[in-house]
């Protein structure tokens, strides 16, 4: 059993199915102070040091309100340019001094590993928002979770399922994350769809193997997407190009939009996408025609992102059974509640 109180989250490695499911409960029980049906005041004087070394909008502002949403204190610090590690400190002695400021960090970087190397100099628990193209491991729960929930209302789980995941699968840390979630699971079928200079690393590739899935290597959209339940978009990682002339030689090879998705998937397929979609003219791998389209997850992904980073906040602060304790009304009009 995984030991939350107190513990960092650095790779979706340390979890195990009864940790995942844990989780899950709790991010479940977040789902009225989500919506502002109630309020919980239980990390009421708590600091999250939100450090964002890379650029960020969903994560970044979901660990925040996550953190609000408990009752806590948020302080940010984003791009290196305004932190002393452009002045060569070293992540050991920013975290140490850090840590002293703050209850639990949340971290984001551009190198592998770095979260790593900060979390052995911090004194309180590091939660990884992305460690360069290594792992994102509260991404990767969030879509597990999204994953369950959408199968589940059509009668599905996870074990047998059947996912296409498409674009770039060496860089794109979310499916090396979630590749190793679903490897805890049973008889999972896997169709990797990559131009092959993109394809996913052979360490994940090892662990599906080991896992006994099965995988589908192409580099073809059309074709190989009839048997997919769920269908895993992704964005070309240009940040992790060596010039934007590379990168632009893989945008918009691989785009989904209405017709195609009505041509080549099942009725049912679960369009996912970690999200920001490149929605550039020359990408635009998630075309906007199926904006209004109900298999299409990726909103609901995001709100969901909110629930697993609050029960990952109270989990690792060890709060999660006393969030009913601390709860008050809501006083302002809540739109959300209105749902
Ligand atoms: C992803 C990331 O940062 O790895 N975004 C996110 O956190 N939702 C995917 C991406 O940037 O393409």
């Amino acid at each position: 059993m995984t030991q939350f109180e107190g513990s960092h989250i650095l790779s979706v490695n340390q979890l195990d199915l009864d940790a995942i499911h844990t989780i899950f409960n709790v991010a479940n029980r977040m789902t009225p102070y989500a919506l502002r049906e109630k309020r919980t005041k239980v990390l009421e004087g708590a600091i999250l040091g939100n450090l964002f070394f890379e650029p960020s909008t969903r994560t970044r502002v979901s660990f925040g309100c996550a953190f609000n949403l408990l009752g806590g204190h948020v302080r940010e610090t984003t791009g290196m340019a305004s932190s002393s590690l452009s002045k060569g400190e070293s992540l050991y002695d920013t975290a140490r001094v850090l840590s002293t400021y703050s209850d639990v960090i949340a971290m984001r970087h551009p190198e592998a590993y770095s979260v790593k190397e900060f979390a052995e100099g911090s004194r309180v628990p590091v939660i990884n928002g992305g460690d360069g193209a290594n792992e994102h491991p509260t991404q990767a729960l969030l879509d597990l979770f999204t994953i369950q929930k959408e199968l589940g209302f059509a009668g599905r789980g996870v074990d047998g399922m059947h996912i296409a995941m498409v674009g770039d699968l060496k860089h794109g840390r979310t499916v090396h994350s979630l590749s190793r979630l679903l490897c805890m699971h049973k008889n999972i079928s896997f169709t990797l769809i990559s131009p092959g200079e993109l394809a996913m690393p052979d360490y994940v590739l090892d662990d599906i193997a080991n896992a006994g899935h099965r995988v589908t290597i192409t580099d073809q959209l059309e074709g190989n997407l009839h048997q997919a339940d769920i269908l895993y978009l992704t964005r070309i990682q240009e940040e992790r190009f060596p010039s934007q002339d590379e990168a632009n030689k893989y945008r918009g090879k691989f785009r989904l939009n209405q017709s195609i998705y009505t041509q080549h998937c099942k009725s049912n397929t679960v369009i996912m996408h970690p999200l920001p979609r490149d929605s550039r003219a020359q990408a635009n791998e998630l075309d906007n025609d199926l904006n209004s389209h109900p298999n299409l997850a990726i909103f609901r992904q995001a709100d969901n992102g909110l629930l697993i980073r609050m029960a990952l906040f109270a989990l690792t602060l060890g709060v999660d059974t006393q969030l009913e304790k601390y709860e008050c009304p809501v006083n302002w009009y809540s739109r959300k509640a209105d749902r």
